[in-house]
């Protein structure tokens, strides 16, 4: 029989509750997540393609709607799965990859060389011969990175093929980035690239920007598409123009956001640990995923006098996209067991069978915000507002998934379940390791969530390849 208690366990600070998800719901109501707990014995993480599929979709619906040229790659970085890299062959879109390891994960998993597009710094040979001979997309970050892929690109390893390149701005804006050119290495990297003549088919432009507005990508983005029209009077190709990754996800709604924000402080936290506003990542996003992709397009750059989209139309520019996170939206949640609850002056905290290496935010100096949903092993257990911290089952003091002390609507006891929301986009795995031998959790990849309630309806899991393989 539930009872309802208000118990101690200290101040909690303000719930965040995950958006409204029929998938999620459906997989949390159907039995499979303690199902899987009790097969795998260990935390795991779900993923949900499905809903990557709809996000896909969507950015590719507003690229089109726009009446722009365009191509979305999946910032592989954000999740390691292999189901991304499947879904993206299926729904005609690109991967992007920044290590010789990505770019043999999204060929290997069936994406064509030449929708692939490298990124990050200093790339080294390898990367750069594996790149060439498959014919992707080079983002060159520096002039000395520029000169090895023209050594690379003569050498008879390269494959014989032109090396497909964009050149990296730095932002004005955030001039101490570390990625991108200044104008004089672009400058550089132009006159390098004609000479280079036959060897290098120049591309364009790309950047990426730290932060979430739109205002600052249109602005950007217009003064690439300037870029463009210089370089071609060079003799350069110079049509696309790639705006990086950075589309936000909304996990909550505004008020509850706003709430948290200005009702949370130290004393709600375990250890009187400390954030301020700036330092969590903004959960709630009034315009999010495809919808910022739209008013990224519909916005009027400054001194342009029309919209991004009339722009690239006008001089035939193709917009190109990076995203990770906005992707992978609602595309997966991170399951841990309650291992022990221990309640000391009043306080309450819950140490669970994993590690915060799974939750990456807490790496950031952070806490990942969304409230997790509590399992629970007996479902008569009281009822009230019981708070507690989240630790994990190492030796660090530090190492805790929720610093916070989250309201859970019912005491929390050995057994129960812990399930953190929308935790594909990076908290899954890019910070995971195998500290004290702790398994890496694996990855069950939930097909056929839309037809739980169908007549023999139940969701399909498998193992996803890329943990298969490891
Ligand atoms: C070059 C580049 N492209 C794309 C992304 C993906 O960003 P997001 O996941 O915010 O969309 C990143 C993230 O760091 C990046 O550095």
């Amino acid at each position: 029989m539930a009872v309802t208690e208000t118990t101690g366990g200290g101040a909690c600070a303000p719930s965040v509750p995950a958006l409204p998800d029929p998938a999620t719901e459906a997989v949390l109501s159907c039995g499979l997540v303690e199902e899987l707990a009790y097969a795998l014995g260990g935390p795991f993480h779900f993923l949900l393609p499905g809903a990557f599929d709809a996000n896909l979709r969507a950015m590719r619906a507003a690229v089109a709607d726009a009446g722009v040229d365009g191509f979305v790659y999946f910032a592989k970085k954000s999740n390691k799965a292999a189901v991304w890299v499947e879904r993206c062959v299926a729904g005609a879109a690109g991967v992007d990859v920044a290590s010789v390891g990505e770019l043999r994960e999204a060929l290997g998993h069936g994406v064509r060389g030449e929708d692939v597009v490298v990124t990050g710094p200093a790339k080294g040979r390898e990367l750069l011969d594996l790149a060439l001979r498959h014919g992707a997309l080079i983002a060159v970050d520096a002039t000395d990175e520029l000169d090895a892929l023209l050594s690379a690109a003569a050498a008879p390893s390269g494959g014989g093929r032109p090396a497909r390149v964009l050149l990296r701005c730095l932002p004005p804006a955030q001039p101490h980035s570390r990625f991108g050119m200044t104008d004089a290495e672009l400058a550089t990297a132009l006159d390098r690239c004609v000479q280079a003549g036959d060897a290098v088919r120049m591309e364009g432009f790309s950047f990426h920007l730290s932060g979430y507005e739109v205002a600052p990508r249109a602005d950007l983005a217009a003064r690439l598409v300037e870029r463009c029209l210089k370089a071609r009077a060079l003799g350069l190709r110079a049509d696309r123009i790639s705006v990086g990754g950075g589309l936000p996800v909304s996990y909550t709604d505004a008020e509850s956001w706003r709430g948290f924000l200005g009702a949370q402080h130290g004393g709600q936290y375990h250890a009187g640990k400390r954030f301020g506003g700036d330092d969590f990542y903004p959960y709630h996003s009034p315009v999010a995923g495809a919808d910022a992709l739209r008013a990224l397009l519909a916005a009027g750059p400054e001194g342009q006098g029309r919209p991004l989209a009339a722009l690239l139309r006008e001089h035939g520019v193709a917009l190109l996209v990076e995203p990770g996170r906005a992707l992978l939206d609602r595309a997966g949640g991170s399951v841990f067991r309650v291992q022990g609850v221990k309640e000391r002056s009043g306080q309450r905290l819950l140490t669970v069978d994993g590690s915060s290496l799974s939750l990456s935010e807490q790496w950031f100096n952070s806490e990942y915000l969304p409230d997790p949903w509590l399992l629970p092993l007996d479902r008569d257990g009281a009822s009230g507002v019981f708070p507690a911290g989240v630790g994990a089952a190492t030796c660090l003091e530090s190492d805790m998934l929720s610093w916070r002390r989250i309201p859970f609507r019912r005491r929390p006891r050995v057994g129960d379940l812990l399930v953190y929301p929308n935790t594909a986009g990076y908290q899954m795995d890019s910070n995971e390791s195998p500290f004290h031998e702790l398994p890496l959790p694996p990855k069950v990849v939930v097909d056929r969530v839309e037809r739980t309630d169908a007549p023999g309806g139940r969701p399909r899991w498998r193992f996803d390849r890329h943990f298969l393989r490891a």
